[in-house]
């Protein structure tokens, strides 16, 4: 469920009609629901219901810090994949005793960073980086606790591109060489093995991959205690899908049964990575018809959103919900166009034949589930500026972004010294 709905034929965010936020803070825009944010969460932490969980709210998805704090306000930890993450959920006030550090390439300085701050967990995902980390830890004296993260080998169904736990893909460690790097980490100085942690994919809509995954982690988990060693948490990733079209993945409670059945008896500490589930609904982003413009064979709307801006439907081939702000009437008649950005390239397209109502210069356009992996990958391609942010509560918005200004796009780059008289030689030209 989220919080964008029609209200008297305008479409809201909350209580906020979008040609309100277009009008005064321009188009493109992403616009998020503070409502959604929390009922999204409260809804993934009740699933477990007295099973304690800590949820770390998996920052790539999102890492405005206006985002990263209503969550942390709310009790949410953080999973992050960089120094850069690391330092936002600081920021925004994520005790850094709920923190989680995953990723394959975590630089000496980035492990130094969060050796400093004290997080929770690093999830390992090599020998080498076990290595680094246990050496770097040891210099300081401390003991940093490890998860270990497990390449379940297990397909989940969705785009090649967000599938991680394949024995192809670059992640985790093969679950055959799991007791030995476990054994490995538990004789090493500085770091402690505590914890499998596994993450299959992004966008997984049904259970069975995600049971297959859990059931392997339960099996090594006892395989692992098995042989004398602690494991006394476990970090089942993140990963669970949310409604795009149609298809309705499976809902949260159904996602913590399938869960609890395959690690309940355990008695572990679980931990969870959720990114999309919890922000990918409670964002659109709102965009403005530039020209509607008849081809030979199609229709195009072109728009002043580009791939830049939401790069998923030309990464992934994704699907997002387009619907006009100013509500169609019922018996409006619904035809095909191509919804497309002004970026030189035909992948800057955000759905091609789509039914549509009748579209016009100055429409605005609402795309939606764009809360997640929209904002935090979105460039500065094709020199366009860097999109701005809105934060909506109740009747209440903020900008927390700002529109990136020409200025500050130029002030970008430096020019070496023996170009910097260009510049003035081209004002001399203009
Ligand atoms: N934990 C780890 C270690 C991850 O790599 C990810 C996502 C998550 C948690 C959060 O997964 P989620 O709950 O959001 O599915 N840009 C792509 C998605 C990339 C996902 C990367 N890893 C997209 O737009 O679909």
């Amino acid at each position: 469920m989220n919080h964008f709905e029609y209200r008297d034929g305008v479409l809201c965010a909350e209580d906020v009609p979008l040609p309100l936020i277009a009008a005064e803070v321009g188009t493109p825009v992403y616009v998020y629901s503070t409502a959604t944010l929390t009922r999204h969460y409260r809804v993934f932490t009740a699933a477990f219901g007295a099973q304690p969980v800590t949820v770390c709210y998996a920052l790539k998805a999102n890492s405005n810090l206006a985002i990263v704090k209503t969550l942390a306000e709310l009790g949410a930890g953080a999973d992050v994949g960089s120094e850069g993450e690391l330092r936002r959920a600081l920021a925004a006030g994520v005790p850094p005793q709920r923190i989680v550090f995953s990723g394959v390439g975590k630089t000496r300085q980035e492990i130094a960073f969060a050796l400093a701050a004290g997080i929770l967990q690093f999830n390992i995902e090599s020998e080498p980086e076990l290595e680094v980390l246990s050496e770097l830890a040891a210099a300081r004296g401390g003991e940093a606790q490890v998860g270990i993260r497990v390449n379940p080998d297990v397909d989940p169904n969705t785009h090649a591109k967000i599938t991680t736990g394949l024995k192809e893909n670059k992640f985790g460690i093969d679950a055959e060489r799991v007791p030995e790097i476990y054994a490995r980490a538990a004789a090493l100085p500085g770091v402690r093995p505590v914890s499998l942690a596994v993450h299959i994919g992004s966008q997984v809509t049904d259970l069975a991959p995600f049971r297959a995954a859990f059931t392997g982690i339960a099996q090594l988990t006892e395989r692992l205690r098995g042989a004398g060693h602690e494991v006394r948490r476990l970090d089942l990733g993140g990963g669970l899908g949310i409604p795009y079209s149609e298809h309705v993945p499976p809902a949260p409670s159904e996602y913590a049964r399938a869960v609890l059945e395959a690690v309940g008896h355990l008695g572990c500490e679980l931990v969870f990575e959720p990114g999309r589930v919890l922000v990918g609904n409670a964002g659109v982003l709102l965009a403005r018809v530039i020209y509607v413009k008849e081809g030979r064979q199609r229709r195009f709307a072109v728009v002043d959103a580009a791939m830049n801006d939401l790069v998923r439907p030309t990464l992934y081939e994704a699907w997002h919900d387009i619907r006009p702000v100013i509500q169609a009437r019922p018996d409006a008649p619904r035809a095909p166009v191509d919804l497309v950005g002004p970026v030189c390239e035909t992948g800057d397209t955000f759905a091609t034949e789509r039914q549509m109502p009748p579209l016009v210069a100055g429409d605005l356009l609402s795309f939606a589930s764009a809360g997640a992996y929209g904002a935090v990958m979105a460039s500065g391609y094709n020199s366009r500026r860097l999109v701005p942010e809105v934060l909506v509560r109740g009747a209440g918005h903020a900008v927390v972004r700002p529109r990136q200004s020409y200025e500050d796009m130029l002030a970008q780059d430096v020019l070496p010294e023996w170009l910097e008289d260009a510049p003035r030689r081209h004002r001399g030209v203009a």
